[in-house]
């Protein structure tokens, strides 16, 4: 959550924090805010909403001048979106952009406030500030060590203190933060994007240590003083991949973006026309003996998971159990050495999520992570990584990232199956065949949109929606649902198409469109009974289904034909109209797509 910046180099540096905190809005965006250091004096300014309220607002005030500062576009988590909540926090002396929760904030609040300090703010983060103050005795390693002790929770801070110019101190401990370099230039960012436009070298900054940049050059050490040499890395995306390249919305661009991203993903992973994941050090073997899987994941990722289960149990014939992060977590779960955990997260960052891989290694479980950043935490705390070559995402609304963990799924599933014998070599081939061709028909679906925008047309006056489906069909209306919800805000929920009888079809009315993906052609029969249930309740029907196949106007008010492929890779291709339904709903709705209502792309906290 929230996206930290900070500059020190020859450039001005407002510009330079407004550019980087542009790149990471997609990360929190109910306020803004900057400081900058400058002959001894720390200027902020800050605005709640969007960040173009915050650039008006330092142009108002005709412009801050200096070459070092931090900024920070947040999500709140303990008070509300305001000016005065908004970061950077501090006084004349120090002042800080804080990313994470101070868990222990009350009690600190209340013994700094016995020492004579007010509080103005209702956040977490201003008892950091507070707390460097009140150890700050001229040395900044001293008052960070100190603060650093005292705190508990997440953090990544970037600091300026008064009398050290040009100079930003950080620290982190669960929240990500990036240092980077440039020609005579630093910088400190929670995300690659916000860099990118400058320089591509970065260095990883982990708990427990402390970046100072100073006059443009970076160094670390640790808390207890002594200096770290960093591996230096070098980013691998693009500038490109983080504009929109001329789509209205990320999330339209990043929809377009997934038959490369598809490829880019499994091409590596497909080895004389045959799966390969031993890259990640999974061999053939391990995989054959592990007795338990386990998919734990939040939201889409999760959703991604709940595909994985499907096309793994019947093509592997091995159980897979979908966990919830936040849930798997407290639910106190049995794992053995011989288990595998797969953590799928498109950041790397997820607070849930990295916590339920932590307790999975603790439990001696192995664990496997799908993840599309480099360098998250996430990738880097698994026993094994597979990463997802998906691109930056910066749409909130997750899409290409969806596609490719599924992409992976399958290439995890054929090999399984292919090593415990279920499948032969032939078959293992023709369906690793058939995934490599899905690309070409996602363009297909892509070339007729134009259906997808009707639907949104009819379902953007709605209420409440209904998904359905069954089996694989029935894991995709998952994502289908949330995909709508979270940006269109209309309720909706998908259903087993098979469970709406038993209570669910009292809500049908023709206030209640339905949505049913009918793609698993085993079961298309019994799908198509429950759609005519639901027809019978005069809901309008929109069916997501074969392009060959006829569906009765009795029974779907409307078809979206999709080409087809083999029926298990379907949820490939049928996932594209929905998000596309979603985004058309959530335009015409005129809300702002990429950056929804109260939600943020990458949740740090718990
Ligand atoms: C996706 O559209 C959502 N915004 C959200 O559910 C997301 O997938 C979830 O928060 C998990 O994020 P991660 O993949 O970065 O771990
Ligand atoms: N907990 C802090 C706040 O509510 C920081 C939130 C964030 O990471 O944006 O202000």
């Amino acid at each position: 959550m929230c996206g930290i910046v900070g500059y020190v180099g020859a450039r001005d540096c407002t510009q330079v924090l407004l550019d980087s905190l542009a790149k990471l809005e997609y990360r929190g965006y109910d306020s803004a805010g900057i400081a900058v250091l400058d002959n001894d004096v720390i200027t902020t300014c800050k605005a709640q909403g969007r960040l173009a309220n915050l650039e008006e607002r330092i142009r108002q005030q005709g412009g801050i001048k200096g070459h070092c500062g931090i900024g920070h576009t947040r999500w709140a988590t303990h008070g509300e979106p305001s000016d005065i909540n908004s970061h950077p926090h501090g006084n004349a002396v120090v002042s800080i952009v804080h990313n994470g929760i101070i868990e222990n904030y009350k009690t600190l609040k209340e013994r700094l406030e016995k020492k004579g300090y007010t509080f103005i703010s209702q956040t977490d983060t201003e008892i950091v500030a507070k707390l460097l103050d009140y150890y700050y005795n001229g040395d900044p390693i001293e008052a960070i060590r100190k603060t650093e002790a005292r705190i508990e929770g997440s953090y990544a801070l970037g600091i300026l203190f008064r009398d050290f110019p040009n100079t930003i101190y950080s620290i982190r401990k669960d929240s990500p933060l990036i240092v980077a370099k440039g020609d005579g230039e630093a910088f400190i960012a929670s995300d690659v994007p916000a860099i990118l436009k400058y320089t591509k070298e970065y260095y990883l900054l982990e708990s427990g240590e402390i970046a100072i940049l100073h006059e443009g050059v970076a160094s670390f050490m640790t808390l207890d003083g002594d200096p770290i040499e960093k591996e230096l890395l070098v980013a691998n995306w693009d500038m490109e991949a983080a504009e929109k390249g001329g789509y209205e919305h990320f999330m339209l661009k990043e929809i377009h973006e997934q038959p490369t991203a598809i490829k880019t993903t499994i091409a590596p992973r497909i080895v004389d026309g045959m799966p390969d994941i031993e890259e990640c050090g999974v061999t053939l073997q391990m995989l054959k003996n592990f007795n338990n899987i386990f998919v734990v994941a939040c939201g889409t990722a999760m959703h991604a998971g709940i595909v994985g289960k499907y096309v793994i149990e019947k093509l592997a014939r091995v159980s897979v159990t979908v966990d919830v992060a936040s849930e798997f977590r407290y639910r106190n779960p049995i794992l053995s050495p011989d288990d595998l955990v797969i953590l799928v997260s498109q950041s790397g960052e997820t607070a849930d999520t990295k916590e339920a891989l932590r307790l999975s290694k603790d439990r001696g479980a192995k664990t496997l992570a799908i993840v599309n950043v480099k360098g998250s935490s996430i990738a880097r705390e698994a026993d094994y990584v597979l990463y997802t070559h998906a691109g930056p995402e910066i749409s909130v609304a997750s899409t290409k990232a969806y596609m490719v963990q599924i992409a992976v799924f399958y290439l995890i599933a054929f090999e399984l199956a292919y090593a415990k014998g279920q499948i032969d070599e032939d078959e293992c081939r023709r369906l690793t065949k058939e995934l490599s061709s899905v690309p070409k028909f996602i363009d297909v679906i892509l070339a007729q949109k134009d259906n997808c925008q009707y639907v949104a047309s009819k379902l953007v006056n709605a209420e409440n929606l209904l998904y359905i489906g069954r089996g694989l069909d029935y894991a995709l209306s998952m994502e289908g649902s949330l995909k709508l919800k979270e940006i269109s805000y209309i309720h909706s929920e998908s259903y087993a198409a098979g469970e709406l009888k038993h209570g669910t079809i009292s809500l049908v009315t023709d206030q209640m469109p339905v949505i049913a993906v009918v793609t698993q052609r085993d079961l298309f029969d019994k799908t198509i009974s429950n759609v005519k249930e639901v027809k019978a309740r005069k809901a309008q029907t929109f069916i997501v289904t074969h392009q060959y196949i006829n569906i009765d106007d009795d029974v779907a008010d409307y078809k979206i034909g999709i080409p087809t492929i083999d029926d298990m890779l379907m949820p490939m291709l049928a996932v594209v109209p929905l998000q596309l339904i979603a985004y058309y709903t959530s335009v015409l709705r005129g809300n702002d797509v990429d950056k929804p209502r109260n939600l943020a792309k990458s949740v740090t906290v718990e």
